[in-house]
């Protein structure tokens, strides 16, 4: 896909559409109302006589329009004006470029009014035309024997108008757009895989394969007798009941001055959560496949980095697992040993993501770190809080904290703010070992925060809880591509890009 950014001259364009934004009740956009003129009219007449009604997510092709050069136009609803927001603009933008899927066109010029610069200046109005429009085009990599014939490709995607001054802005966002909506396919791609195929050595694969494409990466894999040296007694107590071997991956990204402290992120990887001999009911069980997003989301981030070359250190943990039941399983009850050397009482063996997080954190602390985020599908207690629209946000640092919220907010990833007080920690006590690895029903996705804050004393450390946001059910069942699009804006801004 190409993209570029236009500033003028919309009529004399040579694409095969033009996509112009029409308000309820027939309001006109600004570039609407001068292809209207244009066209001696074309586009008020049609409104009268109300083939149109400019309702949000409601698309119109006109195959013919005088007065213009390319050879189509494209009417997306913006819904009323008085709710105009960068919101309804992200959905009409995506219902266009999902009516052009349908289409022979090959290229586009987006003419769409815009938000105020307040809400989306030429930067982001670049770095959302790229996002959308890519994740509007993802396909599922499918395992169907019968393929469809591929939709007929779009190829080019003239973006605007953007004022003369906003060009080199607005050019930055579509190249950053493109790096996050590549990083967001990656992790899809990984999500959507069955576990029978994306098994921890499969992740660990995929890290290898990144560290060969970027030369900035560096690659290191820990089988199971190195992640025994390494003494992480929780993550093997998950890994136990595979048959499958567990992997710990670290990948380094090192440009510009590459002695500063590093961001580290932390991702889980359960290849697949049965709950182990806590078994999970049957219904919707097959979705636990997506229960390595956040390591997905990882190296999601690790290529962003590595392809924006983004002039700072990261660095990518992975605790990847897979938590079965079996004869060698883990049974509630049974206490481990973390490498931080804390013991674990493992009364659910369904809350195996704590387990596996806390001893990738631990190690963290050989990197001294300037932030550690960690990024899992960690509760259920986390969608009934949130639903699917936020993921949760903890920590133990509220600048960290912050920083992650406001980059959901301009990436359009929200995340929400959950109180991560010590109260909470009091809910993991046990008689038998330092805590128990669960603490009750009530606040669930923060006494799993709370227990992963046992181990990052010290550290920098801020959770990212997207068990609802990571992949959504229903008919567009799948993986969402999410935290990538948010983290992407926290690493672009650390590096000061
Ligand atoms: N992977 C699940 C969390 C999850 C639930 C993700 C629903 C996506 C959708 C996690 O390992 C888990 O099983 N958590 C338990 C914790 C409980 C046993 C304290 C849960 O949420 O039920
Ligand atoms: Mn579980
Ligand atoms: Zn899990």
């Amino acid at each position: 896909m190409q993209f570029e950014i236009w500033a003028k001259g919309l009529a004399a364009l040579n694409v095969d559409c033009v996509v112009l934004g029409v308000f309820e009740d027939g309001e006109l956009g600004e570039e609407a109302q001068g292809i209207d003129s244009a066209s001696r009219g074309f586009l008020k007449k049609l409104l009268a006589r109300g083939d149109f009604s400019g309702r949000s997510g409601e698309t119109l092709l006109i195959t013919e329009l005088p007065g213009i050069e390319a050879s189509r136009a494209l009417l997306t609803g913006l819904g009323s004006r008085k709710n105009f927001s960068r919101k309804t603009w992200r959905r009409s933008l995506a219902s266009a470029i999902t009516a052009v899927a349908k289409t022979r066109i090959a290229s586009i010029a987006l003419a769409v009014e815009r938000p105020p610069a307040k809400d989306l200046d030429d930067y982001y109005f670049g770095r959302a035309v790229a996002e959308i429009v890519g994740s509007t085009q993802y396909r599922i990599n499918d395992l169907k024997t019968s393929k469809k014939p591929k939709p007929h490709a779009l190829q080019k995607v003239l973006a605007g108008p953007v004022r003369k001054a906003g060009v080199e802005a607005a050019e930055r966002g579509l190249e950053h757009g493109q790096a996050v909506s590549a990083a967001a396919y990656l992790q899809r791609d990984l999500g959507n895989l069955p576990a029978n195929v994306c098994t921890p050595t499969y992740l660990a694969d995929q890290a290898r394969a990144l560290a060969k494409q970027y030369t900035s990466l560096r690659v290191q894999v820990l089988d199971e007798a190195a992640i025994k040296k390494e003494k992480m007694g929780c993550l093997l107590a998950v890994s136990q009941g595979s048959h499958q071997p567990p992997r710990f991956i670290v990948l380094e990204h090192r440009a510009g001055k590459s002695d500063n402290p590093p961001v580290v992120l932390v991702g889980k990887g359960v290849t697949f959560d049965t709950g182990g001999i806590s078994l999970k009911d049957p219904g919707g069980m097959d979705e636990m496949k997506f229960d390595m997003s956040g390591a997905a989301a990882v190296l999601a981030s690790m290529s962003l980095v590595a392809k924006l070359r983004l002039p700072m250190r990261v660095i990518g943990l992975i605790s990847a697992v897979e938590n079965m039941p079996s004869g060698h399983a883990i049974k509630p009850g049974d206490i481990a040993t973390s490498a931080a050397g804390l013991t674990v009482e493992i009364l659910n063996t369904d809350a195996e993501g704590r387990l596996i997080l806390c001893d990738a954190l631990h190690y963290s602390r050989r990197f001294n770190p300037a932030a550690v985020v960690d990024i899992a599908t960690l509760t259920g207690a986390c969608v009934t809080a949130l639903g699917h629209h936020h993921s949760g946000c903890m920590g133990n640092n509220e600048d960290l904290v912050h920083e992650l919220v406001e980059a959901g907010v301009r990436a359009d990833d929200r995340a929400w703010h959950l109180p991560l007080t010590e109260e909470y920690a009091d809910q993991l006590k046990s008689n038998f070992a330092d805590f128990a690895n669960v603490g009750g029903r009530e606040g669930g996705a923060i006494t799993a925060a709370a227990f992963l804050g046992k181990f990052t004393q010290g550290l920098k450390w801020a959770h990212l809880d997207v068990a609802g946001t990571a992949y959504q059910g229903g008919a567009q069942k799948g993986s969402t591509g999410r935290p990538t699009p948010l983290l992407a804006d926290f690493l672009i801004h650390r590096a000061g890009l």
